[in-house]
């Protein structure tokens, strides 16, 4: 059976095409970006919320793990330290750039100062087609069923043959990849050059969250994720918690700022909420998730993980 794709992003070129999709804050640390590289995937690590020396920290202890795999970092471009956090990156050698939720023409010239491909998240063809012009090397496709913030109301498979046709760059499909036949069909029948998964490693051992977090994934059921009004501006996919209950009944007042944000509409501090969220403290946090972490149904090491994506599977010529 023929089905993967040789994934080739600029100069990099991983034995299986999969990135695993930075998380913040702090889901995706050092410790899971590299070993999601040493399987031979490219591990990202989430760098929206980080102090720059947090930051460099980050990718040495990737490094330490990854044998020499692919480590790249993740940013949201609505992040206020968005430039300094991929600077800071670029200078400690990171493989890769991924900038999400917005768009960003800041990052094209850190990518190309630095000599690191640059890979947008995008959820249409009009910002592909952009991005490919000011020089991105690839991009992923997001579409409404992915975890965390969302840049469109469309499922990925609808939105991707419009953006695979629009550009001559890998397209990566983000958005549902939970076991093998999601794999399979992403590669035979929506034709993508690589996915980007979340969920599935946010449920892995070496994610950086604590065990109120896994169980409120374990516990999902179909339906369960809903939209949030993120005070980024953004809708995002959660599950609730107490603390998501009190946020939609308008009754969560902002106290604090630390300015994490280029914009904020203050409804709620979410830096605080995602950190309260891996820390396990439900009353005060805010757990992202895709609309099919109810599938689902124990927390995995990466290695295994690995090995339920791609045993037996064989590459396209
Ligand atoms: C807990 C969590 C946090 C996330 N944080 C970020 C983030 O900081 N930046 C980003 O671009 N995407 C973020 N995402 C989206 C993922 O990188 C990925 O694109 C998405 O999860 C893919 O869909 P899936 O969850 O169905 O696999 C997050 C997703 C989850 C589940």
């Amino acid at each position: 059976m023929k089905i993967l794709p040789r994934l080739k992003i600029a100069h990099l070129q991983p034995k299986y095409p999969l990135i695993q999709g930075g998380m913040a804050i702090r889901v995706s640390t050092g410790k899971l970006a590299g070993s999601v590289a040493r399987e031979g995937g490219i591990g990202l690590i989430a760098g929206s919320g980080m102090e720059l020396d947090e930051v460099r920290d980050e990718i040495a202890i990737a490094r330490s793990i990854a044998n020499g795999g692919i480590v790249g970092i993740n940013t949201m471009v609505a992040a206020s330290k968005f430039r300094a956090v991929m600077e800071t990156a670029a200078k400690a050698g990171i493989d890769m750039l991924v900038a999400g939720a917005g768009f960003s023409r800041d990052i094209f010239d850190i990518g190309r100062d630095y000599g690191i491909p640059v890979v947008p998240i995008v959820s249409g063809d009009r910002v592909a087609v952009l991005s490919e012009k000011l020089g991105a090397a690839a991009v992923v496709v997001e579409g409404c069923e992915a975890g965390g913030h969302l840049g469109t109301d469309r499922l990925a498979r609808d939105i991707f043959p419009e953006v695979k046709g629009a550009v001559n760059i890998p397209v990566l499909l983000a958005g549902g990849v939970i076991d093998q036949n999601d794999i399979i069909e992403a590669f035979n029948t929506t034709k993508a050059d690589g996915v980007q998964v979340g969920t599935r490693f946010a449920a892995s051992f070496e994610a950086n969250v604590t065990k109120p977090f896994h169980d409120t994934y374990l516990k999902a059921e179909q339906g369960d994720v809903f939209r949030i009004m993120s005070p980024v501006g953004l809708w995002g996919n959660a599950l609730a918690t107490p603390f998501s209950d009190k946020v939609q009944r308008g009754e969560v007042q902002q106290l604090t700022c630390v300015n994490c944000l280029k914009k904020c509409s203050q409804r709620f501090c979410i830096i605080q909420a995602l950190i309260e969220a891996r820390a396990g403290n439900l009353e005060k946090g805010l757990v992202f998730a895709g609309e099919h972490v109810f599938r689902i149904k124990e927390i995995m090491s990466v290695k295994d993980i690995f090995k339920m994506f791609f045993a037996g599977l064989d590459y396209r010529d």
